[in-house]
């Protein structure tokens, strides 16, 4: 089962600490947010959601320290320009392939974060418009397909 929370705010410590408030965010309060969550088993089930939303677009990133050659820092400016909160203009989906993420989403009707922590499987669907930033955990490393429309 994905897990998802409001974020807590505590900015001085790591952005890929886990963050966790403590207070639990179901599927349906992301559904408000206008986020839709899936565990999709296999790349042809995800093939199928982005055929039926008419996606055209797509690649895979790998975001872990090999990819910037071991150079820590390196690292950290990729990670610096994900945490920057942005939004969209068209839909886009992303689907963990293998490793772990961060997707924070936005909650603007609270001006609060809910933090969704996205592993092999999990997909989700963000609408255009909505602020989000996304962060690797401390086992910094993720694979991901991203879906463009
Ligand atoms: C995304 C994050 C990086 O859109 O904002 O995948
Ligand atoms: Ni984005």
């Amino acid at each position: 089962m994905v897990e998802a929370y409001i974020f807590d705010d505590r900015d001085e410590v790591d952005f890929r600490e886990p963050h966790n408030s403590g207070e639990a965010v179901t599927l349906e309060y992301l559904a408000e947010l206008g986020v839709i969550y899936k565990f999709l088993e296999n790349q042809d089930e995800v093939d199928s959601l982005a055929a039926a939303r008419d996606y055209k677009n797509r690649d895979v990133v790998n975001i872990s320290p090999l990819t910037f050659q071991n150079d820590e820092d390196a690292l950290l400016a990729k990670l610096n320009v994900f945490y920057q909160e942005h939004i969209h203009e068209d839909e886009e989906i992303r689907y963990c392939l293998d490793g772990e993420g961060y997707f924070d989403i936005r909650d603007s009707r609270l001006d609060r974060w809910v933090r969704v922590k996205v592993t092999n499987g999990d997909l989700l669907i963000v609408p255009a418009g909505i602020y989000h930033r996304f962060t690797l955990t401390t086992q910094n490393y993720i694979k991901a397909m991203r879906l463009f429309k």
